[in-house]
């Protein structure tokens, strides 16, 4: 037994300074090709969009098109972890591969569009889901003639909190809803939709004020701390442990 003592230090030595390593490591400024993962792990409070961009394959799509010259840019709508933790319960796990993969290029625009380009932009946008036909992918943009940009697919209506990022050639702006098109939550679709309520104006108080931005990075801070917590705990029975064998 004893000689197993000053491995388990090691790891509990190798598990601190990892833990402690891990949160204020900042990407490097990303050269060479526009990487979109990595622009949104720097903004934080993405991390649900990120991990469905990536088991899409929807993040390699995007930056191989921006790696291509002739491209007209994109624009990205990145909804935050709240939008999508605010989601009723199982509604993501409802979807198949296929939905799956749809309602995350519903949030990707072919052209790059800065915030100037929405007042002038003729609904219903088209997106990379395609068809924006009434039921199936239509996305409408809504300004106010200011900087206030509203979204609606007819199942949520969105705002965007944000420019995350803006380059002329990638956009990307944060949501405070996950946008569910027709197509998959509308109606006549099998999949669990919000009732489309018949007007009742005042009864679900957004609180999504136009110039509330105070909300940025506060969501990643809980979700490391979640962890952090859990490390602590591994750390203190293996100390427990430690302590019962010598
Ligand atoms: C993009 O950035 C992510 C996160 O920083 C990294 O894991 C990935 O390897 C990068 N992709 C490319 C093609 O550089
Ligand atoms: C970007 O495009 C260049 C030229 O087309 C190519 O050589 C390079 O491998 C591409 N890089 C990535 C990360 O796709
Ligand atoms: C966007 O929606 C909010 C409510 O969600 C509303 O108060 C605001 O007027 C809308 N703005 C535009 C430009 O449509
Ligand atoms: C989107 O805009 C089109 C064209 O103005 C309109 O016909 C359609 O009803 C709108 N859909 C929603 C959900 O606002
Ligand atoms: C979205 O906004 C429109 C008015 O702009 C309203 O008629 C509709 O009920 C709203 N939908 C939801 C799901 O809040």
């Amino acid at each position: 037994m004893k000689p197993l003592i000053p491995t388990l230090l090691l790891l509990l030595l190798h598990h601190i300074h990892f833990s402690t390593s891990q949160s204020p490591s900042q990407p490097p400024t990303p050269s060479g090709p526009t990487n979109v993962t990595a622009i949104l792990e720097k903004a934080g409070q993405y991390t649900t969009f990120i991990r469905l961009m990536k088991s899409t394959q929807v993040a390699d799509q995007i930056n191989t098109q921006l790696n291509n010259s002739q491209s007209n840019g994109l624009t990205l709508f990145a909804p935050t972890d709240n939008a999508f933790s605010s989601l009723p319960a199982g509604t993501m796990n409802s979807l198949t591969d296929q939905q799956k993969v749809a309602l995350i290029q519903f949030h990707v625009l072919p052209t790059f569009m800065s915030v100037a380009a929405f007042q002038t932009a003729s609904n219903p946008l088209r997106t990379q889901a395609g068809n924006a036909n009434n039921g199936q992918y239509p996305l409408n943009v809504t300004t106010d003639g200011n900087r206030a940009v509203n979204v609606t697919t007819g199942v949520v209506n969105a705002t965007v909190s944000n420019t995350v990022y803006s380059d002329g050639q990638l956009a990307v702006y944060g949501l405070d809803k996950v946008l569910l098109p027709l197509a998959i939550f509308g109606p006549a679709s099998a999949a669990p939709a919000p009732a489309p309520s018949g007007g009742g104006k005042g009864s679900k108080p957004s609180s999504s004020a136009s110039g509330d931005t105070s909300a940025d990075g506060s969501g990643d801070a809980s979700d490391s701390g979640v962890r952090d917590g859990k490390g602590l705990a591994m750390v203190g029975v293996l100390i427990w442990w430690l302590v019962r064998m010598i």
